[in-house]
């Protein structure tokens, strides 16, 4: 199957009588995953690396394994994430009017959704372990650093709240999995967007001024941010070759992705002005492109003006398409869009730790 196809031609129908394809196959895991999670990694450590502290005599750093491994795992934390937000969206975006097309593919998501919050829970506490480590330089973490470091920083409190959510989903999650959807949608969406809601509580809002205002906005942001994402992901990645499905849901949810665009662009601006403006001896407009927080934020500009014409070409030229079920170059675009999207993510993690001043 060619990456420009979203599904396949008369001749590749499936032998009369076989059930359509309702799974995502590997390789458009491979192709659709794999290159967003290398480059949010890729961009997490390279924006690491790019702003590191310089060692200061007598003072002592992280190692190595801490200063890399943090925001690696908090990467792979944040798509996690997006993955179960996105899997969650997927029955609203199908809707419930014809459970014999859309069962069997729902069928496959929900162990999908339970494993990505497994996924989700662990990186929260490893993260935890991480913070814990990063705080007592030099020592091997142990249960009483570890505690103490909950007990007494947000953040460690924000990403244990984040991880028992992430839990909380997997139990409601294997519950859909027994007894599909009698267990609403809607608890498991907002269970997922619960779990997002600690995330800001590691970044700068939680010590800003305006305290309340920066942290709804960032709230948003990453709401709004795991949507999109996780959205367009499963979206794809479960329906490219159910044309019939696609041609529904496609539109659904390119109206939700117009509002999360709208939406992370603004709180991102926001935010990140507020925070420049809010921290004594920083100055605007020069610390925008002097300091590392300005330039991260500028990072994630020039993100979303790739993003744009990206979105509009799949908006206006081939969903009109997709909507009379023809073939389209659906998964390529997409596949651009998500490898985007992660280096935003990459750089959102590095970000929510660079020095502001
Ligand atoms: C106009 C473009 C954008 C700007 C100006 C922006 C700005 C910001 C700022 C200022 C933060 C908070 C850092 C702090 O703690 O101070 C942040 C966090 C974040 N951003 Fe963005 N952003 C933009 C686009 C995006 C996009 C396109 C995505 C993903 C699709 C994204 C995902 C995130 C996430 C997930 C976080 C939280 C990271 C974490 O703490 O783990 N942002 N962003």
């Amino acid at each position: 199957m060619s990456l420009t196809e979203t599904s396949p031609g008369p001749s590749a129908s499936p032998p009369a009588g076989s059930p359509p394809s309702t799974g995502a196959p590997v390789w458009r895991w491979t192709v659709l995953a794999g290159p967003m999670v290398t480059a949010a990694v890729l961009a997490a450590l390279a924006g690491t690396s790019l702003t590191a502290a310089e060692a200061v005599p007598a003072i002592m750093l992280p190692g190595p394994v801490v200063e890399y491994g943090l925001p690696v795992v908090r990467v792979l934390l944040d798509l996690a994430a997006l993955a179960v937000v996105g899997l969650s969206l997927l029955p609203k975006l199908l809707g419930w009017r014809d459970p014999d097309r859309t069962e069997p593919v729902m069928r496959r998501v929900r162990p999908v959704a339970v494993t990505a919050a497994w996924i989700w829970a662990v990186c929260a506490f490893t993260a935890v372990v991480f913070h814990a480590a990063e705080l007592n330089p030099g020592a091997f973490p142990t249960p009483g650093s570890i505690a103490s470091y909950v007990n007494d920083v947000g953040a460690g409190q924000g990403l244990v709240i984040s991880g028992a959510c992430a839990l909380a989903y997997a139990a409601v999650g294997l519950l859909a999995v027994r007894f599909g959807e009698k267990v609403p949608a809607e608890l498991r969406i907002v269970v997922a967007l619960f779990g997002l809601l600690p995330i800001p509580v590691t970044g700068h809002a939680v010590d800003s001024v305006w305290h309340d205002p920066i942290m709804i906005s960032m709230e948003l942001h990453v709401m709004g941010a795991a949507a999109w994402t996780g959205g367009l992901a499963v979206t794809v990645l479960y329906l490219a070759r159910r044309r019939d499905l696609l041609a529904e849901v496609l539109p659904r949810f390119s109206r939700l992705a117009t509002v999360c665009l709208l939406l992370v662009s603004a709180s991102g601006v926001i935010t990140g002005l507020a925070t420049l403006a809010l921290t004594p001896g920083v100055e605007l407009p020069g610390a925008i492109l002097t300091s590392s927080y300005g330039l991260l934020g500028v990072a994630k500009v020039a993100c979303v003006a790739v993003l744009i014409p990206l979105a509009a070409h799949i908006r206006y030229r081939l969903l009109p398409r997709i909507e009379r079920q023809q073939a389209t170059a659906l998964v390529g675009w997409v596949a651009v869009e998500l490898t985007v999207m992660g280096v935003a993510y990459g750089i959102a993690v590095v970000l929510s730790r660079a020095p502001v001043g």
